[in-house]
């Protein structure tokens, strides 16, 4: 808990930085509006503001409550919560069951906007509050040779009617190499805005990985286990051609079935456009975690 990232992240920072500065080129010169049409001040405008609560809980990937974007909020109320405890085992000195309220009481709360954008190509800013994962990990003691974090999802069928079918191979897991899951941007949310976390989002507790396609921030998470395995992946296991280990956003790499060189910010409006998709979503400062690898092979 030594070591803290400054929260220093503001609306502004979540902008693409060319954008930021296309939009103020665009005040300043006024004139440009005609050649480029109304639209690009209006969603450079749109885009410092965080994603009402409406489209954060509204539209969601959950698929224990269904694979539709509204089957989440739909059905994920029937979810209990709270008791809630998390395994956290592995290469780890002090495995165990860690109760999350003694968890919350233990970590600093902050708050973190970050884009998230998913596969499917669209994208959100979201004012996530939670703590860093390296926080957590460092309550149970990491092994010095643990190389991976897994995570996994609840299995409870009887409240996650999606686990009733095949649809994805249950429970739901996810994994992170250990330095990405030390890094200072890598969050465990608790909540959003100022209230907690709804349960269509993940409650009680979600990873956030923000330069990660959506998917690797595995939703309502009971165990944690430090490896020297590379963990196996949910979307992996389901289509390998398709979804890597490290799923970092990657505008220069597509996927199989689409460009993922652009996104559609949701709740854009009526003068909605596609932006650029920026190379680990923007967040420049973890590229030196892939420093001499190959982003296409490691995808
Ligand atoms: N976690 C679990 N357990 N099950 C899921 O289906 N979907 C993932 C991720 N975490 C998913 C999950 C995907 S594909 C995305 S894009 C994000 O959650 C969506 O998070 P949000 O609904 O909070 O926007």
């Amino acid at each position: 808990m030594a070591r803290r990232w400054t929260n220093d992240l503001t609306r502004h920072d979540v902008t693409p930085e060319h954008l930021y500065l296309n939009r103020r080129t665009l005040l300043a010169t006024g004139g440009v509006l005609a050649a480029g049409a109304a639209w690009p001040a209006q969603a450079q405008t749109d885009e410092l503001e965080p994603n009402s609560w409406e489209e954060i809980t509204s539209y969601n990937n959950f698929y224990e409550f269904g694979t539709g974007k509204t089957d989440p909020k739909e059905n994920a109320g029937q979810l209990t919560t709270s008791p809630w405890s998390i395994e956290i085992n592995g290469m780890v000195d002090k495995p165990g069951t860690y109760a999350f309220d003694d968890i919350l009481a233990q970590m600093d709360i902050e708050e973190r906007i970050y884009r998230l954008r998913c596969v499917e190509a669209w994208s959100m800013v979201i004012p996530w509050r939670g703590f860093e994962l390296a926080d957590l990990i460092a309550l149970a003691g990491p092994k010095p040779d643990a190389e991976f974090v897994a995570f996994q999802t609840l299995l409870r069928s009887e409240e996650m009617p999606g686990q009733n079918y095949p649809i994805l191979d249950w429970p739901y897991v996810e994994g992170l190499r250990m330095d990405e899951a030390m890094h200072p941007l890598t969050i465990m949310a608790t909540g959003l805005y100022d209230k907690p976390l709804p349960n269509q989002n993940g409650a009680p507790m979600r990873l956030v990985v923000p330069w990660k396609y959506g998917f690797k921030s595995i939703k309502s998470i009971v165990r944690i286990t430090l490896t020297d395995q590379m963990p196996e992946t949910t979307w992996n296991k389901s289509g390998p051609e398709e979804y890597g280990f490290y799923a970092n956003v990657n505008p220069n790499v597509d996927h199989p079935r689409w460009s993922q060189a652009t996104e559609r910010r949701v709740g854009g409006g009526l003068f909605s456009r596609r932006i650029d998709t920026q190379l680990f979503n923007g967040y420049d400062e973890v590229a030196s975690l892939y420093e001499g690898m190959d982003l296409e092979t490691n995808y």
